[in-house]
């Protein structure tokens, strides 16, 4: 039987309007098309999704710009979008997708080239080490020869993914690597505005030396958001006399992922700097639940890497969490410096927040471009409800309990 007929009536209808309700933006047939499908669980000729919406246009939906669509009440009575907070980003970006603008550049120069207090938020995943996403490090990975990227063999029937090796980090490196972090969290403090907050994802073995170059910079620790997370890191026995000491770890079986908090200081009080900058403190989920600092989280799943092969790609379930919450009234402009295939960007664009993202790497960037779309349009768990889970948590916890998951994304 096909798809079509096994179809009930609307459910295309009631799936497209439910995209409109989510994401609260104009979109494409294209991207509709791909979020209904995926919402579905079966393909959907872009035909269809055409047709509808021309069918139903004016009664129910707004063209807004050629080939563009959006819900008719989520405009207002010029059939504009709502009014927000105008953008102060300097530069044309080279690609962009609803809300999120990406550059392919360095974010250092990238950084220079923006104005004093223009962006409310900055969350973002950095290469922990920096060495491994160094050129040299890259050329490696891809011509699968190693360097710092340890190609692990495969575990109970999963393949795992590289993971860089932060041991191998001497003097030398540490030091750069707090004088990297330190010029990139000053460049940072300027760009945002009071009360803003900076969320870094780090490694345990790192994090204290990232937090330090952070802290120097003139902004205020506020914590760390707890990614509970199998990693495949740590738990070996002793190399080449695991069947001496069958009952030795080396290192602890890493199962947290460790995200800094950090908050350029306010101007005032709390509800002074809510009100003058739009930031300062940290949307709830629910009115009556406050944002915690332990999220369940699970590795990325399958879906997901197949949309964007990044050795670093972070979950939507957990990403969007960080996202929403970083921007408390919901306005402002989030920045991810280290953008990689773009999922924060994509999080950004689930929830309804403009974003700006930045990545270096030509390759990533181009997977960014293709990924961003595909990734902003899955449904996960766990934004604003009262059970933020990740959906595939179940399974997880099965495989944390008796025998290890799958690699840390
Ligand atoms: C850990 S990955 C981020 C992955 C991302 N969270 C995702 O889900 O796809 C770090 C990224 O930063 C990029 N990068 C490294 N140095 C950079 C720099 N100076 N400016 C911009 N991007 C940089 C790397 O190419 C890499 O793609």
């Amino acid at each position: 039987m096909s798809d079509a007929t096994r179809r009930r009536p609307g459910e295309i209808r009631d799936a497209i309007i439910s995209f409109f309700q989510t994401h609260q933006r104009e979109a494409t047939p294209a991207e509709i098309r791909i979020a209904v499908a995926d919402f579905l669980k079966s393909q959907i000729p872009e035909s269809s999704v055409r047709s509808y919406l021309r069918l139903n246009t004016p009664g129910q939906f707004l063209q807004p710009s050629p080939g563009k669509y959006q819900l008719k009440n989520q405009s207002n009575e010029n059939g504009q979008k709502p009014t927000r907070m105008p953008s102060k980003i300097s530069g044309d970006a080279d690609y962009g997708f609803g809300d999120a603008s990406l550059w392919n550049a360095d974010c250092m120069d990238w950084l220079d080239a923006q104005s004093d207090r223009s962006l409310q938020a900055v969350v973002t995943d950095p290469p922990y080490g920096l060495l491994e996403y160094s050129d040299e490090q890259q050329r490696k990975l891809r011509n699968g020869k190693g360097g710092v990227w340890r190609h692990a063999p495969s575990f109970d029937g999963h393949q795992r993914a590289p993971l860089p090796r932060f041991t191998v980090l001497d003097e030398s490196h540490l030091l750069e690597l707090h004088s990297f972090f330190n010029a990139w969290a000053r460049r940072c403090y300027r760009v945002l505005v009071p009360g803003a907050h900076l969320v870094v994802a780090t490694n345990p073995l790192l994090s204290h030396r990232l937090a330090i170059a952070i802290g120097e910079a003139g902004f205020e620790r506020r914590g760390e958001i707890i990614r509970l997370v199998m990693t495949m890191r740590g738990g070996d026995r002793p190399k080449n006399a695991h069947e001496e000491f069958p009952e030795i770890s080396a290192m602890p079986r890493s199962m947290f992922e460790p995200w800094l908090l950090f908050r350029k200081p306010l101007e005032g009080r709390l509800q002074d700097n809510l009100r003058k900058w739009k930031t300062g403190g940290l949307r709830r989920p629910e009115v009556n639940r406050p944002f915690g600092d332990v999220i369940e989280s699970s590795p990325t799943r399958k879906a997901e890497r197949e949309i964007a092969n990044h050795p670093s790609l972070k979950p939507q379930s957990f990403i969007r969490q960080i996202v929403r919450a970083v921007l408390p009234l919901g306005e402002g402009t989030i920045l991810d410096c280290f953008a990689g295939s773009g999922s924060t960007l994509a999080a950004a664009e689930a929830v309804g927040y403009r974003s700006v993202g930045v990545e270096r790497d030509r390759e990533y960037f181009e997977m960014a471009t293709k990924a961003i779309p595909r990734l902003a349009a899955l449904s996960v768990g766990g934004v604003g409800v009262v059970d933020a889970v990740d959906p595939v948590l179940p399974q997880f916890r099965d495989a944390f309990a008796v025998k290890g998951g799958r690699p840390r994304a």
